[in-house]
């Protein structure tokens, strides 16, 4: 499947990040999206927050960064779910359910079965290898297997680290990366690597969190201390121990 071929995207969880990522492909690229959830509360929750979120449609609107025609159009083109079928003939689907490896590996076996073959799969884990996720999916279905990590919330927030497995075919990266940039967000690559967690960012920050922790361990600063040095010296929006910025809904 090639960029210009992806037409309509499957989202699997509308909650914090699934609902931000069916949001931005409706805004941003133009996708008409299909969001899948659970149940029917869970549905309407991930309709409520699409429209009247803190990071919603309507705020968009009301502060200048979606005209009001835009939003409309975008709410129009986007469908909210609890029937896995919906996501049958989508062309790209972006998993977003929770942070267990299992029910994940369970998720993306099912899909295998209902989304049509030549459709690309990816997943928004935030750290779990990319090739455990892709378990228990064809060898077919792997060449067209990739990760796509966004970060919360995800309207706003314009990282997407790409992460590639030794099957992904190169069509299927360019693809991935092509729809990330088209929902206005910038690609990092990253090759998938077993034994570890977290690809670039939340890699990266987990080593800087062990070495702030030492830093307290060993009495030599406070944790308010390290906070004000990262949030004045590097502009971070939040440090480690205060206001845990960017983690589920608490911007
Ligand atoms: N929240 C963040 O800051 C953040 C940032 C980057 C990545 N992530 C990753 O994104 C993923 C989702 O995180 P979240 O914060 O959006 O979680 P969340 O709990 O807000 O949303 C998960 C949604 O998935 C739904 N769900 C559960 N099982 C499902 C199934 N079988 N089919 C369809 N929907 C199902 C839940 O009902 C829920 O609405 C996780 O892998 C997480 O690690 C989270």
């Amino acid at each position: 499947m090639k960029l210009n071929e992806i037409k309509k995207i499957g989202v699997l969880g509308g909650g914090v990040m699934g609902g931000g990522i069916g949001q931005v492909m409706a805004t941003h690229a133009g996708y008409e999206v299909v969001i899948r959830d659970i149940n029917d509360e869970l549905v309407n929750q991930t309709r409520d927050n699409l429209f009247n979120g803190r990071w919603g449609i309507k705020r968009a609107v009301e502060i200048g960064k979606l005209e009001f025609d835009q939003g409309r159009e975008a709410m129009e083109r986007i469908t909210v779910t609890k029937d896995l079928q919906a996501l049958a003939d989508c062309d790209l689907i972006i998993e977003a359910i929770p942070e267990r490896l299992e029910l994940k590996q369970e998720e993306f076996g099912k899909l295998d079965a209902v989304v049509k073959p030549e459709a690309i799969f990816t997943s928004n884990t935030s750290g779990f290898v990319i090739a455990e996720i892709a378990q228990n999916v064809s060898e077919s279905r792997k060449a067209l297997f990739a990760g796509m990590h966004f970060s919360n919330p995800v309207p706003t927030m314009k990282m997407c680290e790409v992460i590639y497995i030794p099957q992904t075919s190169q069509d299927t990266i360019d693809a991935v990366a092509g729809v990330a940039e088209k929902a206005g967000k910038v690609v990092s690559m990253c090759k998938d690597a077993p034994g570890t967690y977290g690809f670039l960012l939340n890699r990266i920050f987990a080593a800087a969190r062990r070495e702030a922790d030492k830093i307290v361990d060993s009495g030599i600063a406070s944790q308010e201390d390290i906070d004000k040095a990262m949030m004045t010296g590097r502009n971070w929006p939040s440090g480690f121990y205060g206001q845990r910025g960017g983690i589920g809904r608490q911007w």
